[in-house]
This record gives structure tokens, C-alpha cells and sequence, in this order.
């Protein structure tokens, strides 16, 4: 009996054993979360039709639109679309109620259940708004950039977002563009620092729900556009493209961005999203990326427009042929790959290429394991606009602010001092935000009026908007100012351009402070006292008109959530200022472009007035008025002591460049040593100057530091024409300082 009991418990457990091995043996590898992501991609490949595999190309927009809207489709037939397996992607569903909303529909209701990954425009911030990315740049403070990257990637993921479109890494010289905002300023080698930083602050191991996939943009030269006007024209060589502007965007892909987004312009008269040599010869073949392309809003149907497509099929074609994947908004690889396929005119290698790897993301991510990973309502309760990331905030704002003039050490004032606040932006919410915010809302933010109002409590005596929401004035406004600050000690005036005028779409012809302002400014100064201008723009702006009416400048940018402490805190000495320019500032609008990095000219001139025959302007100087790397402290650093291991070395030795930087003023202050190098001949002209290596360091009141670089061949190359990395034997300078023009030199060569 005892055995007879045994030989049927032997059989159950044998059974039940076995139908789960069935079962596993069942489940498609792709459902498997122990088979490895290469095996799951290619097993799912092997289930998918032609048309579910076009669906994944297909990126489509939820409730807010990031362009133009023509022809969308609504929210019902998008949902159709997502059942039928023809969505990869949304973009712009945001929340992690919304989000999961819409990801049980792709997982529960479609053919094969392949989650959707939902992309969002996360700039500077998701809730809690650090400085924009131009300011942050300025603070030169890689680590902050890194964790301000961090937290807003781990708001946006607990809201549902696994993919942000950042960083922009497109280098420009032109404040007329309003997306200079969005970027790293002018120089090659610190855009590529920066933007790195970017990518690894929001992607992290990619192993958790608190990163979100990286997006490096826009692909390429984006920042070239003729005149600064948004969308324009492109026409670059392709040594500028070289030396100029991939260089940034390389950087960031070897970071290890997950994704890379087409820009909108042009390059040698072929869009970029159809351009074999920008996405297949450099950026695969030559820089092994090995992630997706996501095409910018309607990119790929632009090439119509363009000129360079002459329908949807064809455009799904060109771009897709050319190495270009996803599509944002065209709708043009969901409806016609299938026949172009059929057609012999897209191989279902390039399919399967394109698709497996945007697959492998979400493989990476965790989505068929848990599609609902990243939205989580209680974390984002938790995570979201907390205290400990307004702190961070805070901390990227101080570091962000240029202090551009100080005269007669104006700056800083106690806090017990009478002071007046002038300026419409300055308590207007609204004026302070850019559009690329997220989630952010300026309520949540604190204005000029309300940092100074906590700052200097009484001792702010009086607040006048002194001009209107669009920068004019009239005399009444005028007259109740000047009246205002009547008792004050100092007068500070916010001038600038409203926060609305920073952005995608937001070129300006006159990037400088306007009319009504500069009138304001000039009654201010009548009266005597001194004038702080509080500037606050997404660009730099022409500031000649003011600099000679005002005491001090500072460069406030815009800030995010704690602007008004912040600036609070710096014009009262509680922070020293410690950034710097990562963009000249115009003399005059004439003058752009401008840059630090330029060549010599055949006929460059050694002083404005250096007489006839030279390269430059009859009425302005040819410099910018504050040069790339400037910016002021409450204290001053002297510069001492270059000196270099040798004056002549091998193509592969390492320079090792020693200088001493002294605090010389009373009290404790960061700087940001800055080493250019000048290559004096080569086969192919070099800039005056290019930035080579920084280090932000800090200094007590009358410390100082001996400070040392290595430079290897690496840093002495340039790219020709075929980006063919080249050191050349010759002659080369070494400049060391605290900005690009005030510099200690010395000569060295290269053998
Ligand atoms: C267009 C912009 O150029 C791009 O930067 C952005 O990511 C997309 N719209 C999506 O909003």
C-alpha cells in the first residue's frame, strides 16, 4: 500500500514537472526574462509580420504637440493604430496614470503584446527646472550637469517617460536663433564634456526605473542655420563639419546615448534623415553607434517640402535606405515599408535592423517584463518636485550666473541694505519660464520679486515694473520708478527678453535689450545711484547699450524653480559668483557671428584701429563685448608661472603644462582656468584659438595653487576633410587663463 502511495505522489510530481517544462518550452523566447536581449529580439523578429515590424517604426504624438499638429489623426484612431501593432512609440503621453493607460493597450490588446516606450522633451528638468542647458553650461561644473540630468530623469520615469530628447548638442554662434538656449555654446571640446555628462546623468546602467534613455540632438549641424533663423538653411564644409560640429555629437554617442534624432536641415543639399553620409558612413560605420535614430517632428515628410522626396514612399524609402529608423509623426515608414519591402526597394535586412534595435531598448529597459516599470503613481508622488532636488536647483543656479560687470565692487550688498526692484519679467511668473519645461509650472517657481522679498525682507523698499510685458515704456512708468527708488541705496532693474522668447521656433532678428528698457535705464541712471541690470534671456544679448549705464551686470540666464534665490543669493555675497561665458556676447547684432574660435584672416588686425587695409568693421571693434570663458568674481585670481615640461616634443610624448593661480582679493571664490592652444601652420588653417582643458577649482582668500595638464597628440590633432584625425609636425602656442582673451602664452613645438 505504503508503495503504491509512493508510485503515485512519484507520478503527480513528474507530471506537474513536466507541464511546466512544456510550458516553459512554450513560452516564446521573446516572453523569457532569462534568455539573453540578443536572443529575445531575434525570436520576436521571427514572430513579427512586415507591418507590425513597420510599427515600430512609427512614433506618434499624444495630447500636446511639439509641432506643427496638420493632420492628426485623434486619439481614437491612434489607439486603433497601437492594437493593430502599428505604434512603437508615443511621444508626449506623460504621467504615469496616462501612460499606463495607454501601455495595457499595446501589451494586453495587441497581436504580440510589445510594449511602447513613451519619449518626452525633457530639457532642463521634468517638475523641479534647473537652469537652462546654455546656463548650466556656464557654471562648467560637469558633475552638477550630471546629477541635474539624474533628477530629472528619475521625475520624468516615475511619470511614465523611458526616453528624453536631450541632450542638444548642436554647437552655434548665432544669439539669434532661440535655440541657442538649448545647447552647450560655442566650443567643440566642452560641448562634447558637457553633453556626455548629460547622457551618462540621464541614462545611468540603463538597469533601473530612475534612468531614461538619452536622445543626442538634433543630427547634425542643426546650429548652422543661415541667419539664426529656426529651420533655415544649412551650408557648412566638410572640415567645419569635422572640426566644428561633430565633434560634440561624437562625444555624446561614445557616452554611450541610447538614440540619436535627425535633425530638420539640410547637409550638401540632402536632408539629413536621408543622408547616407552622415548616418551610415560616420555615424555606424565610423563611430559604431550602435542604438536607433528617431527622425525630429515630420523630419522625414519635410523632405518633400525640401525638395528632395517627391512623396511619403519615397521619403520612407530615402530614410530608411540612408540608415534613418524611427519616424515622429510622418507616418510614413508605418504605410509604406510593407510595400517597398514587397517591391524589392528596402530589404527586410534593413527592416530587421532598424527594428531590433529599437526592440532591444525596450528589451533593456525592463518592458516585457514589467510594461509597468515605469509608471508608478506612488513614486511619483514620492519622487516629484521634492526638497532635497529644488536644493540641486538651486545649487545649478548659483553656478550658472555670469557676473559680467562690477564696477567700484557695487555687488555684493548686504542684506540690510535699501534696495529697489525694478523690472515687469521680475514678478511675472509667466516671463520666467522658456517653453521647454516639462511638467514644470512657473507657479511652482520663485520670481526675482519673491527671492529678494525673502532676501532683504524690509530692506526692499520698493518694486516697480518700469516697462511692459513686450519691453516698451512711457513715461509714466518711467516717472514711477525713478520715484520709486527714490530712497534706495541701489537700484537693481531686470532687463532682458521674456522667457517665451527662448526656444525651438523662437529666432529673433535683434537679440538686445529693448528700446523701452534701455529708456528706463538711462532715467535710472540719472539719478545717481548704483544700477545692477539683472539680465535675464535664453541668449546672450547685445548688451553695448547698457554696459556704460549701469554699475553691474549679471547674467542670470533663465534659472528654473529657484531663480529669485538664487540671484538672491550671489548680489548679496552669500554666493560668489563663479560662471563663466560658453558664448561671446555680441557687440553688436552686425557683428554675428562671433566667436571665440574663429581664424585669422589673411588680414587680421592687431588693434581696432591699426589702420586701413585690415579685416574689420569701420564703426565697432572687431570683439565681442564680454569674450567666451568671461565672467567676474567678488574676488580676483592672478595668473603666474606657465611653464611647460619642454618646448619641443615627439608626436607621442605627453606636454605636461604647470601655472599657478593665486586668490588675490578677500574672499574665497571658484575659477575656471581655461588652456587654449593655438596650431600656428598646418595643412588645413587652425582657429586663433581652441579650448583644450579646464579645471574649475577652488581658492581661499589669498591661497594659491599650482594647477598642471597633460596634453597628448590627441589634443594637437584636427580632422581634414575626410575626418582623418591628423597631428602635423610645427609650431603651436599655449595659452593659459580665466578666460579666452586675458592669457599667459607660451611657444612650443612639435617634431
Ligand atoms: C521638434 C524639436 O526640434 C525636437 O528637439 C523635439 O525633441 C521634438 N520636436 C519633439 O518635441
Amino acid at each position: 500500500m505504503k508503495k503504491l502511495l509512493l508510485f503515485f505522489v512519484a507520478l503527480i510530481v513528474y507530471h506537474s514537472f513536466s507541464s511546466a517544462q512544456n510550458k516553459q518550452s512554450q513560452m516564446p523566447i521573446y516572453k523569457n526574462a532569462k534568455a539573453s536581449i540578443e536572443n529575445r529580439v531575434k525570436d520576436l523578429l521571427s514572430r513579427m509580420t512586415i507591418q507590425e515590424k513597420a510599427g515600430q517604426l512609427n512614433q506618434l504624438a499624444g495630447l500636446i504637440a511639439t509641432g506643427p499638429a496638420a493632420n492628426d489623426p485623434g486619439e481614437k484612431a491612434k489607439m486603433t493604430e497601437l492594437r493593430e501593432g502599428k505604434v512603437g512609440s508615443f511621444l508626449n503621453v506623460i504621467g504615469a496614470k496616462e501612460t499606463k493607460a495607454v501601455q495595457k493597450i499595446a501589451v494586453e490588446e495587441s497581436r504580440l503584446g510589445i510594449p511602447v516606450l513613451f519619449g518626452f522633451d525633457v530639457i532642463h528638468g521634468f517638475k523641479t527646472i534647473f537652469p537652462i542647458p546654455l546656463a548650466e553650461a556656464c557654471s562648467w561644473d560637469l558633475h552638477q550637469a550630471e546629477t541635474n540630468a539624474a533628477i530629472a530623469a528619475k521625475e520624468a520615469a516615475a511619470a511614465g517617460i523611458h526616453w528624453t530628447f536631450a541632450p542638444m548638442c548642436d554647437i552655434t554662434n548665432d544669439p539669434r536663433w532661440g535655440r541657442i538656449m538649448e545647447g552647450v555654446g560655442e566650443d567643440p571640446y566642452y560641448g562634447g564634456l558637457l553633453s556626455a555628462a548629460r547622457v551618462k546623468g540621464f541614462q545611468g546602467n540603463l538597469n533601473d526605473a530612475e534612468h531614461i534613455l538619452a536622445c543626442v540632438k538634433h543630427y547634425a549641424v542643426y546650429g548652422a542655420v543661415e541667419a539664426g533663423r529656426e529651420y533655415n538653411e544649412v551650408d557648412v564644409s566638410r572640415v567645419m563639419l569635422w572640426n566644428k560640429y561633430l565633434p560634440t555629437y561624437k562625444a555624446a554617442v561614445e557616452a554611450g546615448a541610447a538614440t540619436v534624432m535627425n535633425s530638420f536641415n539640410v547637409f550638401e543639399g540632402v536632408p539629413t534623415s536621408a543622408n547616407k553620409y552622415l548616418v551610415t558612413d560616420i555615424l555606424k560605420k565610423k563611430w559604431g553607434f550602435k542604438g536607433f535614430l528617431v527622425s525630429d517632428w515630420n523630419s522625414f515628410g519635410e523632405m518633400i517640402t525640401h525638395g528632395y522626396a517627391t512623396d511619403k514612399k519615397d521619403v520612407a524609402m530615402k530614410a530608411i535606405n540612408a540608415g534613418s529608423m524611427m519616424d515622429m509623426q510622418t507616418e510614413a515608414m508605418v504605410k509604406y515599408i510593407p510595400e517597398l519591402v514587397k517591391e524589392g526597394k528596402v530589404s527586410m535586412q534593413t527592416v530587421d535592423d532598424a527594428v531590433g534595435k529599437i526592440l532591444y531598448y525596450k528589451f533593456k529597459l525592463g518592458l516585457f517584463d514589467d510594461p509597468y516599470k515605469f509608471c508608478n503613481e506612488e513614486r511619483e508622488a514620492k519622487v516629484t518636485f521634492t526638497k532635497a532636488n529644488r536644493e540641486e536647483a538651486l545649487k545649478a543656479a548659483h553656478s550658472s550666473i555670469v557676473l559680467l560687470k562690477n564696477a567700484n565692487n557695487t555687488l555684493p550688498v548686504s542684506n540690510n541694505t535699501k534696495i529697489a526692484l525694478v523690472g515687469y519679467y521680475a514678478n511675472s511668473p509667466e516671463d520666467l519660464f522658456d517653453f521647454w519645461v516639462g511638467k514644470g509650472t512657473s507657479n511652482d517657481a520663485v520670481t526675482l520679486y519673491d527671492g529678494f522679498k525673502n532676501k532683504f525682507g524690509n530692506s526692499l523698499i520698493a518694486y516697480t515694473k518700469g516697462y511692459n510685458a513686450d519691453g516698451s515704456t512711457n513715461d509714466n512708468l518711467i516717472n514711477e520708478a525713478v520715484n520709486a527708488t527714490a530712497n534706495a541705496d541701489v537700484v537693481f532693474v531686470n532687463v532682458g527678453l521674456t522667457g517665451k522668447l527662448a526656444g525651438e521656433d523662437r529666432s529673433v532678428a535683434n537679440p538686445v535689450i529693448a528700446d523701452g528698457e534701455v529708456q528706463l535705464l538711462k532715467a535710472l541712471q540719472k539719478t545717481g545711484k548704483p544700477i545692477v541690470a539683472l539680465v535675464t534671456a535664453g541668449r546672450p544679448l547685445v548688451l553695448t547699450q547698457i554696459n556704460n549705464l549701469v554699475s553691474s551686470i549679471v547674467y542670470c540666464w533663465i534659472l528654473g524653480t529657484e531663480t529669485g534665490n538664487a540671484v538672491a543669493d550671489v548680489v548679496t555675497g552669500l554666493y560668489n559668483p563663479s560662471g563663466k561665458t560658453v558664448v561671446s556676447f555680441p557687440y553688436a547684432v552686425g557683428q554675428i557671428p562671433v566667436y571665440y574660435n574663429h581664424f585669422n584672416t589673411g588680414r587680421p588686425t592687431a588693434t581696432d584701429d591699426a589702420g586701413n587695409w585690415f579685416s574689420r568693421y569701420r564703426d565697432i571693434p572687431n570683439d565681442p563685448l564680454y569674450p567666451f570663458g568671461f565672467g567676474l568674481s567678488y574676488t580676483t585670481y592672478q595668473y603666474s608661472n606657465l611653464t611647460l615640461s619642454s618646448s619641443s616634443i615627439k608626436k607621442t610624448d605627453k606636454l605636461q603644462v604647470n601655472v599657478t593661480v593665486a586668490n588675490t582679493g578677500k574672499v574665497d571664490g571658484e575659477e575656471v582656468v581655461q588652456l587654449y592652444i593655438r596650431d600656428i601652420a598646418a595643412s588645413i588653417i587652425r582657429p586663433v584659438k581652441e579650448l583644450k582643458a579646464f579645471k574649475k577649482i577652488a581658492l581661499k582668500a589669498g591661497e594659491s595653487k599650482e594647477l598642471n595638464f597633460i596634453l597628448t597628440g590627441k589634443d594637437l590633432s584636427f580632422y581634414d576633410a575626410d575626418g582623418n584625425s591628423k597631428l602635423e609636425a610645427g609650431n603651436f602656442k599655449i595659452f593659459v587663463g580665466g578666460n579666452s582673451k586675458d592669457v599667459l602664452e607660451k611657444d612650443f613645438n612639435v617634431q
